[in-house]
């Protein structure tokens, strides 16, 4: 093994830096980093930890003062979370390469947002985050700070420590920072209300199937009830308000859908994503609330849009997944998609039916004042009133430029022997 490769210099670097806010989960790598800023900056270290519905801040905040941080900071950002980030992703049917619900792509920006609004407060000169120089999270963070506040230092340490596990653990017991009792995981996770994320350990070979004991929030599907449930979502301008005709706050609504849906074996997903600096990686996530709502969300969506629209829309809601992806929330692109999207949204009122059953998510009926399904043009009864006899002008004229290419082509194959273009 190598030796430990702490950072090289062990004097205080003479950065001039007073305060550091440093974004602490209060796992091993930020523990370690609170230890690390302090000794290599010379600087104070300030912790910020956002309440995004994940748990354990108590114990985060109690660490960080056990590792001498005077300002150990603990936000609420549960509705800030789900109002401006989580609504707009439903909205956007927000998803990255058709899968991935942006669970820990979206939190960032949230994060980096308090970082620097509290920042600002406590007069800290820079931010410093735990992530390293090969994920997603580093280009979320840094741009969305810098763009921020261009006046605020990021510091990235990881990214220079390539620090191994081994000489983390290391580094902590010489320190005395609690090292985690789950330690021996060898899997990453992040989590949030939104999803959790699963990484690492046997997870890095694309071919072999996650184990079951990585899940904490879907039950797997073959353990799943043998019966399917039912659930009745109603939405007002593309936003779920109520679960089952009860209405709900949008961070109730999602907690309790994420025990239906979890418990249904629904919202597990694995794939190999393309990050965004260049590498593949095989992720894992369970997202149960954010499959369910999602997938009701496009089905009503679709139900109250022209076929224009329905047809527009993938090619705006993609772009959204990417920028949340890529680092570019605050870019004024994503604004400007927002601006479309809530349009759209405007129309998308209505209740959608869904059928939970062994990991799937079925939407199985949907009602809406603003539908655009109407029964008498549809229907094969005698009383409908579509003019079936305008069909024949339609088709003619439809189908008139696929005829001519058609023709011209035959005559020039039949002329120069050349294969028809297909
Ligand atoms: N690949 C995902 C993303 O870039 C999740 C990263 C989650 N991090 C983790 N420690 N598991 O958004």
């Amino acid at each position: 093994m190598q030796a430990a490769t702490m950072p090289k210099d062990k004097s205080v670097k003479k950065t001039g830096l007073k305060k550091i806010l440093l974004l602490y989960s209060g796992g091993l790598d930020t523990s370690c980093l609170v230890k690390w800023l302090q000794e290599n900056y010379g600087a104070e270290v300030a912790t910020i930890t956002a309440n995004l519905g994940q748990g354990g801040l108590e114990q985060a905040r109690a660490k960080a003062i056990k590792l001498g941080v005077k300002e150990a900071l603990i936000v609420e950002a549960r509705d800030d979370f789900v109002n401006n980030y989580i609504g707009p992703a439903i909205k956007a049917n927000g998803l990255y390469q058709d899968y991935y619900p942006l669970s820990t792509a979206i939190a960032r920006y949230l994060i980096a947002k308090l970082a620097v609004e509290c920042a600002q407060q406590i007069g800290a000169d820079a931010v410093a985050h735990g992530c390293t120089g090969k994920g997603n999270d580093q280009v979320r963070f840094d741009i969305a700070i810098t763009a921020l506040d261009p006046s605020l230092i990021v510091l990235v340490p990881i990214r220079e420590w390539n620090m191994t596990r081994d000489n983390e653990i290391l580094y902590a017991k010489k320190h005395s920072i609690p090292v985690p009792v789950d330690i021996d995981s060898p899997f990453s996770t992040d989590e949030n209300i939104w999803g959790r994320s699963i990484e690492c350990g046997v997870l890095e070979n694309p071919d072999q199937e996650p184990p079951a004991e990585i899940f904490a929030l879907a039950t797997p599907p073959h353990k799943a009830p043998d019966k399917p449930e039912y659930v009745e979502l109603t939405f007002e301008k593309g936003i779920p308000v109520a679960l089952n005709g009860k209405s709900l706050k949008l961070f109730d609504l999602i907690t309790e859908m994420n025990k239906i849906a979890g418990r249904n074996g629904v919202g597990i997903i694995d794939m190999v994503e393309d990050r965004v600096v260049g590498l593949k990686s095989r992720e894992v996530y369970e997202c149960p609330a954010a499959v369910t709502i999602i997938t009701a969300h496009k089905d009503l969506e679709k139900y109250c849009c022209t076929i224009h629209e329905n047809e527009f829309k993938p090619t705006v809601d993609r772009k959204w997944g990417e920028l949340a992806y890529k680092g570019l929330w605050y870019d004024p692109l994503m604004a400007d998609l927002n601006a479309y999207i809530d349009k759209v949204n405007e129309r998308v009122s209505g209740t959608v039916r869904v059928k939970l059953y062994k990991g799937h998510a079925q939407v199985v009926g949907r009602k809406s004042e603003n539908g655009l399904y109407d029964h008498n043009l549809a229907t094969y009864d005698a009383h409908h009133t579509f003019d079936q006899m305008a069909s024949p002008g339609f088709i003619e004229i439809w189908g008139l430029p696929t005829r001519v290419a058609h023709r011209v082509n035959t005559k020039q194959t039949k002329k120069t022997g050349a294969k028809t273009r297909q």
